[in-house]
């Protein structure tokens, strides 16, 4: 059974009557542990594509199996609960909160689950090791707006695993980053995926694309080639991402 199974997915966006086809008729499976890069030219459809993957928005029409079950027939609830327990996010601007601690930043995700109430004990367990696995535990109360761009995205990613999800969506996430940056971030990516983490990563950077194990090129809300990437890079530090 796939993680992941689309069937003619489409996603026409309704404004007032102006509508805009952003993706139509994909097809693909993606498989736990893989290593997935979208990649397209702007608007072409990748980032619409990762929301509907991500359970942020519903397909127009198409079925998406997760873990081999319709999304379709899931309420929004469900689909709320099951984003927070099994997928984890990364975007491009950070989406810290300003003015907030690094911890705090990463509690956020554990808060937002119904089921765990208040700070306990295992709750700064979690977010230790979430920062510790982007060696950022040494800025934990510094607030956000204090980190570099390539710091933050650290923290963004700490806050991404702090739920322990299986599968992590990355939306540009070097395209706000010096190379240097840049590097260090695919660098954790490949680590997480060698230690058994799905990661779906957007980008529009062949070089950056080239670190994952799978390229998807879309063009024009569809799949236009699904190819396996040779000798595929492998991050190192110092580095330059280009
Ligand atoms: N909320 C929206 N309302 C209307 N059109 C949208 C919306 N979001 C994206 N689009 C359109 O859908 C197409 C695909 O956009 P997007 O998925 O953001 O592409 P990409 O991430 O590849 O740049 C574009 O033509 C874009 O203008
Ligand atoms: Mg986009």
């Amino acid at each position: 059974m796939s993680l992941i199974q689309v069937e003619n997915l489409c996603k026409i966006y309704d404004n007032e009557g102006v509508k805009t086809q952003a993706v139509c008729g994909v097809n693909f499976v993606v498989e736990e542990g893989d290593f997935v890069a979208i990649m397209g030219p702007s608007g072409s459809g990748k980032s619409t594509l990762m929301q509907i993957l991500g359970f942020l928005d519903r397909p127009t029409s198409g079925k998406y199996f997760f873990d081999g079950k319709n999304t379709n027939e899931f309420s929004d609830d469900y689909l709320a609960d099951l984003r927070n327990r099994k997928i984890g996010f990364i975007f491009q601007t950070f989406n810290l909160l300003p003015r907030t601690t690094v911890f705090e930043n990463v509690e956020l995700p554990l808060l937002y689950d119904r089921k765990i109430i208040g700070r306990d004990r295992s709750n700064e367990e979690k977010i230790k090791e979430a920062l510790n696995s982007v060696m950022m535990e040494h800025r934990m109360n510094y607030f956000s707006n204090q980190l570099s761009g390539g710091e933050k995205q650290r923290v963004a990613i700490a806050r991404a695993l702090v739920n322990n999800p299986s599968l992590i969506f990355a939306d540009e996430p070097t395209g706000n980053l010096d190379s240097k940056s840049g590097t260090q971030i695919m660098k954790i990516l490949q680590k997480l995926n060698d230690e058994g983490k799905t990661i779906i990563l957007v980008t529009h950077e062949t070089f950056t694309a080239r670190h994952a194990k799978r390229i998807l090129y879309v063009k024009d809300g569809n799949i236009i080639s699904d190819e396996i990437v040779r000798e595929r890079r492998i991050a190192k530090d110092g580095e330059m991402l280009k």
